[in-house]
């Protein structure tokens, strides 16, 4: 694995970041803490977690993902990982929200459960129009301040609200976020699709990440493991002439390559300028030691040109 860096903190970071939303709950405890290991064994050191993960799962409460991670860090040094956590979205009797007294009290909840005294990233899990983002940021500051965080990101932000907060953090001298983690694949989603909290990654706002020095993470890279199966329909966010075409070529390249094409689509992404790091997770053994072999740049820089050939003559002649 390569690795990316992030202002604020020391440790680079693996260009693929292992997502854990599923561990501990349906993916149980002793698959979980092995699937961290082969992670590990192979080069991984980014963790990527949330306070309600997983929840919504029947059974589960949230904090799951949190508490095993914590199990695992036990038996690691702490300062070769970076982990993450996020705070916003509602779950047992926590409201949608990034009011200073949520972000402060689940934070240490957070912490707890992780078993550390710091969490490396710590998200705004969602945007929140109604309480002022000065608040949250001076929230944000205050755990800086005292060691529990060391840098900050957002997820599930519109463009403007990013923005907005950008422009705050200079304007009252507060902490800016450092990284953006929003929903992206290779497919691209049709306009108006509708992920209900989820926000996706546009280019624009990769072209923001770019200019102010954000690392850019991408969730769901693999539309849960749709480019595997062969005889996939597309979700109605996804169907579109364009993506049928994308769709075929993936395939043509991943077989010539001798990759399959959840591979080339993982590669492709970090390899894009600038880098999008993406959320590789499985439950199965197989399918995340096959996502974690990386296609040669050759064939990736190859692919990458190949791609804007099509969609330049998809959209001037479709
Ligand atoms: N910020 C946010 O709001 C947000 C939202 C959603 C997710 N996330 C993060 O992103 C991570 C990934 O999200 P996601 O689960 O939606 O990711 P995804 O990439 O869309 O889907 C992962 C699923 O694809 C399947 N898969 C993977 N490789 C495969 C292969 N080679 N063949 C067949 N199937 C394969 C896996 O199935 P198996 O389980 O059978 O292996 C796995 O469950 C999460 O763990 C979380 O950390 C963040």
């Amino acid at each position: 694995m390569r690795t990316v860096t992030v202002p604020g903190l020391d440790l680079p970071l693996s260009d693929y970041c292992l997502g854990t939303m599923y561990f501990g709950s349906k993916v149980d405890v002793q698959t979980s803490l092995h699937l961290m290991d082969l992670y590990a064994a192979h080069g991984g050191n980014f963790l990527d977690s949330a306070n309600k993960y997983a929840s919504w799962l029947p059974g589960f409460q949230g904090g799951e993902s949190e508490q095993v991670i914590g199990r695992w860090l036990k038996n690691h040094p702490r300062d070769r990982y970076v982990i993450t956590s996020k705070v916003g979205f509602p779950y047992g009797d926590i409201p949608r929200s990034l009011a200073a007294k949520y972000i402060i009290s689940e934070c240490e909840k957070s912490l707890t459960r992780l078993g550390t005294d710091y969490i490396d990233i710590y998200f705004a899990h969602t945007q929140d129009l109604d309480t002022p983002i000065e608040e949250t940021l001076k929230a944000f500051d205050s755990l800086l301040q005292s060691g529990k965080i060391r840098a900050i990101g957002a997820s599930n932000f519109d463009a403007w609200p990013l923005a907005e907060a950008g422009c705050s953090a200079r304007q009252h001298h507060l902490p800016a976020f450092s990284v953006l983690q929003q929903r992206y694949s290779y497919l691209q989603p049709v306009l108006g699709a509708d992920f209900g909290t989820q926000k996706v990654l546009t280019p624009e706002q990769i072209d923001y990440c770019a200019r102010r020095e954000l690392l850019v993470m991408a969730y769901s890279p693999l539309l849960g493991g749709l480019y595997e199966h062969a005889d996939a329909q597309l979700p109605i966010q996804y169907d579109s002439a364009l993506n049928r075409n994308r769709l075929r070529l993936l395939r043509e390249a991943a077989s010539e390559y001798g990759c399959t094409p959840s591979q080339l689509v993982l590669s492709w992404m970090a390899a894009s300028s600038p880098a999008i790091v993406p959320l590789v997770t499985a439950s199965r053994e197989e399918h995340l030691l096959d996502n974690l072999k990386q296609v040669p740049t050759e064939q990736v820089r190859e692919f990458a040109e190949r791609l804007n050939n099509l969609d330049r003559f998809t959209i001037k002649y479709s």
